[in-house]
């Protein structure tokens, strides 16, 4: 995309929270993005936050960790323990494949592994379509595929979802606490057309999936580079917030989307330089978390050890900043501990609880079986990344 670029820190955080800049990194991904949450502006995106952020409390974070997770965690992972072996990418998207089903609030049944599947399967079909901007594939082939994706989305998940909320509903009985219910509960004062409400739905299952499934396996991957010893390793499973520690720092220098793009709605201003309506720019949030200003002079490099100024984010800003800022980042990144949190149990946030069982379980790379890049991307994610247990915790 043509337009400003912005690569300072500072000045994409200031980029991130001005009011006069609207969301456009998702325009040429209309058909499954159109008028969901994160493509809205000004009164109508803060009308429907507010709305479904009552489901993203930290008390339900906890909850969902400490419970849910470790439940839906066990049936995925057996079958990869049992054969000794695990691609990353498959073995992260089928794990959040349940989280942000559960968060969107599309019923599955819970023994039915071909259905979860089958969910991922149109998942990722949706995070194509979403991202096209990033995909080096034929963006007319993505779309027929999309517009297919869209309906076997609705007739097997979506309308029996939304059906078992209303009748719920009728019933005066309480409402699961996910995104979909807070729609269905609001369907008078805030009502979505049948449309929206499906991409809205689609939105949801591929940004929280496709995000966490890919921070999980870089953060592997970083983590593992740096502990070549075993003093290291061990330090990564004796001391859980050094771990989610790490784990923020492999998110610092692997952003989900290297860049958020924006577009002026009014002539305006930005880092000093003057904006016309329409104009666009690109935040690079890769090179603003490198920004050696902030992050010291080894910015680029992964360490852990590193000294942060205050109020600085150790994810730099990999869960985005300001308006649009990601409603997942506690669910997933965990809570950063502080002096009120010192003496409480840690909430270390869902990639980093993946991380800590693959290490447990003695998760290696295989030296016959390198991982191999995403081609299909111009986005620096892994395609592959086989990995073999030495020891089932
Ligand atoms: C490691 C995992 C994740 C990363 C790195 C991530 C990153 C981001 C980023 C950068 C944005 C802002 C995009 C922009 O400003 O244009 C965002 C927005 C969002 N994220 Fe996440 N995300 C993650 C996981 C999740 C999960 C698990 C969920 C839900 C269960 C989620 C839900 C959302 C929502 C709803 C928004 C839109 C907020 C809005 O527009 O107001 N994310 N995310």
């Amino acid at each position: 995309m043509t337009g400003i670029e912005i690569t300072t820190f500072n000045g994409a955080q200031a980029a991130l929270k001005h009011p006069d800049l609207a969301q456009a990194l998702y325009d040429d991904g209309k058909l499954v993005m159109e008028d969901a949450l994160i493509t809205l502006h000004g009164a109508d995106h803060a009308e429907r936050r507010a709305a479904e952020y009552g489901v993203f409390n930290r008390r339900f974070f906890r909850t969902y960790e400490s419970e849910t997770f470790p439940r839906t965690l066990r049936p995925v992972m057996a079958p990869y323990l049992a054969a000794g072996q695990a691609d990353l990418v498959e073995l992260g998207y089928r794990v959040t494949m349940n989280l942000t089903a559960d968060f969107a609030g599309i019923d599955r049944d819970e023994d039915s592994i071909e259905e979860t599947e089958s969910l991922l399967g149109l998942v990722k079909i949706f995070s194509t379509g979403a991202t096209q901007v990033h995909t080096t594939q034929d963006p007319d082939e993505i779309n027929r595929k999309v517009a297919v994706a869209l309906e076997e989305f609705e007739d097997r998940f979506l309308s029996k979802s939304i059906a078992r909320r209303v009748a719920l509903r009728s019933e005066g009985a309480a409402l699961p606490n996910d995104v979909l219910s807070m729609l269905v509960a609001r369907s008078e004062t805030l009502p979505l057309a049948p449309d929206v409400l499906r991409r809205e739905m689609a939105f949801y299952l591929q940004a929280g999936a496709h995000s966490t499934a890919n921070s999980t396996t870089h953060a592997f991957h970083e983590i593992g580079t740096w502990a070549g010893d075993d003093t290291k390793r061990a330090r990564l499973l004796e001391d859980p917030l050094f771990l989610q520690r790490c784990v923020h720092e492999s998110l610092r220098l692997h952003p989900a989307s290297p860049v958020a793009w924006r577009k002026a709605t009014r002539d305006t201003a930005i880092d000093n330089r003057p904006l016309r309506e329409g104009d666009r720019i690109v935040i690079n949030l890769h090179e603003a978390n490198r920004d050696t200003s902030v992050f010291g002079a080894d910015a680029d490099r992964f360490n852990p050890e590193r000294d942060l100024p205050p109020s600085i984010w150790p994810f730099g800003l990999s869960f985005g900043y300001g308006i649009h800022a990601c409603m997942g980042r506690g669910l997933d990144g965990g809570i950063l501990p502080d002096a009120r949190t010192t003496d409480k149990p840690v909430q270390l946030g869902i990639v980093t609880l993946l991380v800590k069982t693959l290490i447990e379980n003695g998760a290696a790379l295989m030296a016959d079986n390198p991982p191999q890049p995403d081609t299909t991307t111009s986005r620096s994610n892994w395609g592959t990344y086989p990995v073999q247990f030495e020891r089932a915790a």
